[in-house]
């Protein structure tokens, strides 16, 4: 029995009639590309949140979580109008999001339970999917998997106030064990790459800094205006037809204008815009790298990717930035970067299963070289690529 099932038994003095799972999802390439519309990579993990929940007829929400303290409540036809600042603000606005979609009636009681520290592996997304999931169940409605990650991405945006993309939610939706997503942010089209019997064996190791982070109040937001701001301005002097800004995205910008007016952008910008145009060529590659089976190039990339994270988009806390170089440096390790946003929270790293005992005591032992006061707090998570809710 889960925790959070017998939690649900505590509160309740019954059983949770149904459970719920969303795996959590890693992006070794494509990272801080899709809200500017870039392509991506990713893979879920066997790791995720879970949720036991049973049916509310009167149409009430009642969420407790394991994580976090307080007990959330409300109607699934009365969401408060503005967030209220705690951890159950992303299911509020997704309520909100499915009811603009579609008519609810019934509410859920459940218990909430992730299953890693919090940070970097989309455990927002993964919340968001496990509720609209049991909330689409209760309510006996179907939404498409679009549908779904599109609520998940509004609550987001407009109801949190993060201008993330949809990477976050599609890796967690539609990936498949041991396949790669590839995915156009801009068209919704995808690929799941399936990975070659030639390709040298791998897992996905998490390495959790031991500090746990959230998105909202990080500098996320601003480097996402940053791009944009560099977008709208090569569009201006490109003197191409360009709308609103936040209509604006670095997409629409054809690489060979960036490349004849970089130099006019405020470095800043420039820095942003770099890495944009070198991540979206990176996925490209990397995709490539997957379809013929060579995880060793595969992995160089996304070590690139790090780097361009760190250098060009100018995130990764001490921590992190500290993980990454050890993780350079750790024979057996294919490739890695920080997960997510980068501002806390974790790195992830593809590796040859042979070497995973002597990398768990390297990089424990650096880390905590550097980071003594971490000892208890880093993990360590060995995983193994999963399907996507969907
Ligand atoms: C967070 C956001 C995503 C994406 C990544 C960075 O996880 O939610 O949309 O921008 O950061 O790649």
């Amino acid at each position: 029995m889960l925790h959070c099932q017998e939690r649900f038994y505590e509160i309740y003095h019954r059983e949770a009639e149904s459970m719920a799972f969303c795996p959590y999802r890693i992006c070794p390439i494509g990272a801080h590309s899709d809200h500017n519309l870039g392509k991506i990579t990713g893979l879920a993990i066997d790791k995720g949140i879970h949720l036991a929940y049973r049916p509310k007829q009167n149409g009430v929400v009642e969420l407790s979580s394991l994580q976090f303290d307080k007990r959330a409540q409300w109607h699934v036809r009365e969401v408060p109008k503005t967030k209220e600042n705690d951890w159950a603000d992303y299911l509020r606005g997704a309520t909100m999001k499915l009811a603009e979609r579609y008519p609810l009636q019934v509410g859920l009681s459940g218990v909430i339970e992730g299953t890693l520290p919090i940070g970097g592996l989309s455990s927002s997304a993964a919340v968001v999917l496990v509720f609209l999931k049991a909330l689409c169940q209760v309510n006996a409605i179907q939404p498409t998997p679009l549908e779904l990650i599109q609520c998940s991405v509004e609550a987001e945006n407009q109801y949190v106030g993060v201008s993330s993309g949809k990477l976050d939610q599609s890796c967690e939706m539609y990936s498949r064990k041991n396949h790669l997503l590839y995915l156009d942010t801009k068209t919704d089209e995808y690929e799941l790459i399936p990975t070659q019997p030639s390709m040298k064996p791998y897992k996905i190791a998490i390495f959790f800094s031991g500090v746990e982070r959230t998105l909202a109040g990080s500098k996320f937001n601003m480097r996402v205006d940053e791009c944009r701001s560099a977008a709208y301005a090569l569009a201006a002097y490109a003197g191409m037809d360009y709308g609103k800004f936040h209509e604006t995205n670095m997409r629409d910008i054809p690489r060979e204008v960036y490349d004849r007016f970089r130099d006019r952008l405020p470095h800043t910008w420039q820095l942003r815009a770099e890495h944009w145009f070198t991540e979206f060529a990176r996925v490209e590659q990397g995709a490539a790298a997957w379809r013929r089976g060579d995880i060793d190039e595969f992995g160089r990339l996304s070590f690139e990717s790090g780097w361009s994270s760190i250098y060009n988009w100018e995130t990764g806390s001490p921590e992190l930035k500290t993980l990454y170089d050890i993780m350079t440096r750790t024979d057996g390790i294919y490739g890695g970067r920080f997960s997510g946003a980068g501002f806390k929270g974790c790195c992830m790293a593809l590796i040859d299963p042979s070497f995973e005992e002597s990398i768990c005591q390297t990089v424990t032992h650096e880390y905590l070289k550097t980071f003594p006061q971490l000892e208890g707090k880093f993990s360590i998570h060995i995983c193994e690529s999963a399907d996507g809710v969907m």
